[in-house]
């Protein structure tokens, strides 16, 4: 559904990614580990269409999304894509209701319908009664779930998170996981996580390993 052929992604005379084939599968939970440096976040950007790849195709459902001009490309991000960041990604001027709203304000969507989606949203992951809460009078946990609320409110094909459980203690990193795979379930979005975190790496279905911007190996379980 999506995949990446022959990607490299140059800084200077760095490769951060050195030529990567990867396909990630409708509905698929896919766990991208590797050291530090290694091209993580940089394949995650590229793959987004955040980042242009130096070179390699991206096809997204039969779509070259890599020749796409930038204001396609950000479309596509809004429409298609949901994103799950480290922490403080929030808007913490705005509720967790307004927060949750954005993506389908962005895409065009009335007010009120943006922001009852997003309520059903929130309750589904344990958040009722914390709607009109700013991110700063929520726990990391709780500000996680808002993010998590947040990419799957406009029903993405992907979700992409980057260190998504970094900034929580191991237990809520743990609730915080079960929280985005049971909710991609539910709407059919394929996950891409990034995680330095090997149980969680473990939990998942599919782990595929990059080293020194090469993939090494992708293990299903
Ligand atoms: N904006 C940038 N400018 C220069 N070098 C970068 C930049 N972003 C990443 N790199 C380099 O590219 C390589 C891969 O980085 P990254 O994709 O962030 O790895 P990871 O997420 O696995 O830690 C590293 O060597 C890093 O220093
Ligand atoms: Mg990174």
């Amino acid at each position: 559904m999506l995949s990446g052929r022959g990607l490299v992604k140059r800084y200077g005379a760095q490769y951060a990614l050195a030529g990567v084939d990867i396909d990630i599968r409708a509905g698929e939970a896919v766990a991208i580990v590797g050291p530090s440096g290694s091209g993580k976040t940089s394949l995650l950007h590229v793959l987004a269409g955040i980042l242009r790849a130096d070179a390699g195709e991206i096809h997204l459902a039969g779509q070259r999304v890599d020749q796409l001009g930038e204001k396609k490309r950000s479309e596509l991000r809004r429409t298609e894509f949901g994103f799950v960041f480290q922490s403080g990604m929030l808007v913490s001027e705005l509720s967790a209701e307004e927060n949750v709203a954005l993506p389908s304000l962005l895409a065009g969507k009335g007010r009120k319908e943006a922001v009852d989606a997003g309520r059903i949203w929130l309750e589904r992951l344990g958040l009722k009664g914390m709607e009109t809460r700013r991110p700063g009078e929520m726990s990391g946990g709780q500000a996680q779930r808002v993010a998590i609320a947040r990419a799957l409110t406009h029903q993405p094909k992907v979700i992409f998170a980057d260190e998504p459980t970094g900034a929580l203690d191991t237990r809520t990193g743990r609730e915080t996981m079960d929280a985005l795979l049971g909710a991609a379930r539910e709407t059919g979005a394929a996950v891409v996580v990034v995680t330095h975190d090997r149980d969680i790496a473990e939990s998942m279905p599919t782990t595929v390993s990059i080293r020194d911007g090469l993939i090494a190996s992708r293990v299903a379980a």
